[in-house]
Parts: structure tokens; sequence; C-alpha cells
């Protein structure tokens, strides 16, 4: 009988679908990708390809609906998701927070001027015409005053998101990626994770290598002709931006990040 069956897909051992123990809840274009794939090198981490986009677009198709999503693991395995959505969603805390009070929330951060040009090329690569980014980011060219209300900029200003999530999370259930140094050293940032995520510190040096046509580090598969760079969209040509403008989304962002430093004690020295 089916109830039978429940009984069996219980037992010790026997693979099954579980709710994630681990959420990538952010941040867009600062190397969630990359983060995702690095991690489930580990034989002990299990996670969805795409996107759930539970917590925030599908939540009211429920909990075995996210939870049929996941990948089947065995005890020793976690389930981990990432939907960089999740940490500019204000119901999504509340939501994330109801399924599971200990889940363990991960995000990847990277100077916000950065993720704004990032952004945008995403956005204009995908739209015919587009203003050029100064314009974008601008609402008054004269005045130079920043133009709050366009998500490129909004997402930006992580320590105002991370206040929502704090008001359900303490802090020590959050890991920060550096989203520069997972570039430069990924191994280095993948330790950390390993570390904070409870898991032996199987992923190292050995896993990577730069390409440097693409200027990125790539997962060298061990025992296979063809390494594993992420697909052409990551990692896309930036266009020139005004210096004058770059200055101007530094200063507007400053006090944002140094209260994002406060927040997490890290300080990541964007300019
Ligand atoms: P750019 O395309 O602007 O360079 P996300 O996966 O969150 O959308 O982030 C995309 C960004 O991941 C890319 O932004 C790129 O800078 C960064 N990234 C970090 N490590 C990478 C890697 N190993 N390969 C490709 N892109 C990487």
């Amino acid at each position: 009988t089916s109830s039978d069956d429940s009984v069996e897909s219980e037992q010790i051992g026997v693979p099954c679908k579980k709710l994630p123990k681990v959420i990538i809840i952010g941040v867009k274009k600062c190397g969630t990708r990359a983060l995702l794939e690095f991690l489930r090198i580990h034989p002990e981490v299990k996670a969805t390809g795409p996107e759930p986009h539970f917590f925030d677009r599908y939540y009211d198709h429920g909990l075995e609906w996210y939870r049929d999503l996941m990948p089947e693991t065995n005890d020793e395995q976690t389930t981990i998701e990432k939907t960089p959505r999740y940490f500019v969603t204000k119901e999504v805390p509340k939501r994330v927070f109801n399924m599971s009070r200990d889940v363990k929330l991960v995000l990847i951060v990277r100077d916000p001027v950065t993720r704004a040009i990032s952004d945008y090329t995403q956005v204009a690569s995908k739209r015919a015409s587009m203003k050029p980014f100064e314009q974008m980011a601008l609402s008054n060219n004269h005045t130079g005053l920043v133009d709050t209300s366009w998500p490129v900029i909004k997402i930006g200003i992580y320590a105002k998101h991370l206040e929502e999530w704090l008001r359900y999370f303490p802090l020590e259930q959050f890991h920060f990626v550096n989203g520069e140094n997972i570039v430069k050293n990924p191994s280095e940032e993948m330790f950390k994770l390993q570390d904070f995520l409870g898991l032996r510190r199987y992923i190292n040096d050995s896993h990577f290598y730069m390409n440097d046509t693409r200027g990125f580090p790539c997962i060298q598969k061990t025992g296979s002709k063809y390494p594993h760079c992420l697909v052409g969209t990551k990692g896309r040509k930036h266009p020139y931006v005004d210096p004058n403008v770059i200055k101007r989304l530094q200063d507007f962002y400053r006090p944002f990040n140094k209260k994002f430093y406060q927040m997490t004690n890290i300080d990541f020295g964007w300019p």
C-alpha cells in the first residue's frame, strides 16, 4: 500500500526528496551560478539546477510542490537551492522562516556598482533599444541624482535588504561569500563555505583552473577531457561607463556599504 511505501522511504539510507537545508538567496549578478556549480562538486551536496522561485513566485503551490523539485538525497547529503530574487523580495524572509527557522542562508556579494553594470548588461542584451547605463542610473543628469527606483540600482543597497532578513534570522545563520575573491581564489572561498555548512573540505585547488581566455576560473573535472566553464552569458563584456557616473554611484552606495560591513562584521573593501 502507499502507506507502506511512505514508511519505507523514510527508512535510513533510502534516498528521498527533502526540503533544502541551505538556500543561496542572492545576490543577482554577483556570481550565484558559479557559487552553486562550485558547491555541487561536493559529493555531499545535491542541488536543483534551475532556480525554483518558490518563495517569491510560486508560494501558493505549497511546500509539497517545492519538495518535489528537489533532488533525491541520502542521509549524508545536503539539499541546496539558489534563487537570487529571494534576497530582494520583501515577503520571502518570513516565508522561509515558516518553512524552517534553522535553514542556512548563503549570500554572495560584489561591489554594487559593478553589480549594477552587470545587471544592466544582462537586461540590455535582451532588449533591442535601451538607453545608455548613465542615463538610466541618474534620474536627472544635471543634478546627478541617482535613480533609486531603478531595480538595477535598488538591488545593490544590500544593507536595506539584509535588514529584512535579520528580522527573522540571526547573523550566525548567514554566510557571506566574497564575489570578487571567488574569481581570484575560488578554493579559499569554498573552504570557508564548506566550513560554515559543516561539510568536509572536499572542494579544493585541484578542482579549478584559470581559463585565461574567459578570465574566470572553470571547474576541472577529474578524469574528463572536458573542463566545465560557465555558459557564455556569465562573464559578459561590460559597456564603457562614464567615470564620473561611476564615481557618483560609488558615493551613493558608500554609506550603505559601510552599514552592510557593520551588519556583517566584514569589510568588503569596495571603493
Ligand atoms: P558578468 O557577466 O557581469 O561578468 P550570476 O551567476 O549571479 O548571474 O552572476 C554572474 C556573474 O558571475 C558574472 O558577471 C561574473 O562576473 C561572475 N562570475 C564569478 N565567477 C565566475 C566564473 N567562474 N565564471 C563566470 N562568471 C563568474
